[in-house]
């Protein structure tokens, strides 16, 4: 088969890409190494394989003899609001838009990385994907927005496309501005963790490996129009997977408390039964093993230097 993958060369990009790679699959590479965190780690990240360098909300997706798009290039972070937005709208909404309509041109199925941001504060934990969609960040917002052009472009076009909805995403090459990132960096140079708020806040943590799985799967297996939460077992607060990684590592994290992050939820807890009961999909990877493996990459990557 011969699968498009759209943000290639960032955290989940490259996962998805090494994995259908490994399977014997052709892919299509697509990233234009946006500035949003150092491309040279996006550079590092897609070493294994060749990215052709396309802008999607300006140059066009050719997807002659593709047989489906994991469309995972955005801009993510949900510190969006600001001067900031209009990268927002531009990667996320315009992005989709032009892959959506290129993507229903051509007949070919679209899987999205959408977000557990499109719930906002949840009205009910777990969250089931037929929870009211509120989101509280202007990211979250661009994330609904092209789940619902998505929904446009099948209605009007007979566009074939996927959501899901990923809860936040954890394990090697995780982004540089991400929590367990920042806290495995802050351990490596015993610098000091300015965490927002109480650090009560808590997540569905999913490991990148099992968000790959679910990403595959769901291009393979899903029904058309659906969306899926792809979210980890486990709900860790922040502080408590903090102290997960301070054993871990052996070391000690100095933490200090700066004001809560505008967009930033309490809680986060995926109810992920719809995709277990129709792909047989749930996350396999355990917390305290999951941060086993982004510690080993993190503590390495520092080592090579
Ligand atoms: N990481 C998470 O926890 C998480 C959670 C929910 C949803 N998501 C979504 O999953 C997707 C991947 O997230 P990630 O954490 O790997 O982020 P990432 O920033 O590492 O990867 C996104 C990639 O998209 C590329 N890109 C952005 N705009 C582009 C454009 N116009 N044309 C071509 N390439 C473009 C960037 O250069 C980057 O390499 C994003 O859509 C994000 O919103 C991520």
């Amino acid at each position: 088969m011969r699968f498009v993958v759209t943000g290639a060369a960032g955290f989940i990009g490259s996962h998805v890409s090494e994995a259908l790679l490994a399977r014997g699959d052709d892919v299509v590479a697509v990233d234009c190494f946006t500035d949003y965190y150092d491309p040279r780690e996006k550079e590092e990240n897609a070493s294994g394989f060749p990215v052709l360098r396309l802008d999607l909300a300006g140059d066009d997706l050719d997807l002659d003899g593709v047989d489906g798009v994991f469309h995972l290039a955005g801009q993510p972070g949900v510190r969006s609001f600001g001067e900031a937005f209009p990268l927002y709208l531009r990667r996320n909404v315009l992005a989709s838009q032009r892959v959506f309509q290129s993507a229903a041109e051509a007949g070919v199925r679209v899987v999205l990385a959408s977000s557990s941001s499109v719930y906002g504060e949840a009205e009910r934990y777990p969250t089931p994907e037929d929870a009211r969609a509120e989101p509280i960040s202007p990211y979250g917002i661009t994330k609904l927005a092209c789940e619902q052009l998505a929904h446009a472009y099948a209605t009007g076009f007979g566009l074939d496309a996927i959501g899901l909805r990923y809860f936040t995403v954890y394990g090697p090459r995780q982004r540089p501005d991400m929590f367990f990132r920042r806290v495995c960096d802050l351990l490596l140079s015993a610098g000091t963790f300015e965490i927002f708020g109480t650090g009560d806040q808590s997540r569905s943590f999913t490991e990148v490996s099992d968000v790959v799985s679910a990403t595959i799967a769901a291009m393979e297996g899903a029904s058309a129009g659906v969306i899926y939460n792809v979210g980890g077992g486990e709900e860790a607060s922040m502080l408590g997977a903090i102290a997960l990684l301070e054993q871990i590592s052996g070391r000690t994290l100095d933490v200090r408390h700066v004001d809560r992050a505008r967009g930033d939820v309490a809680r986060t807890k995926a109810d992920v039964s719809r995709i277990r009961d129709a792909l047989g999909w749930e996350p396999s990877i355990s917390l305290a093993d999951g941060l086993e493996r982004m510690w080993a990459w993190a503590s390495a990557r520092v080592a090579a230097r």
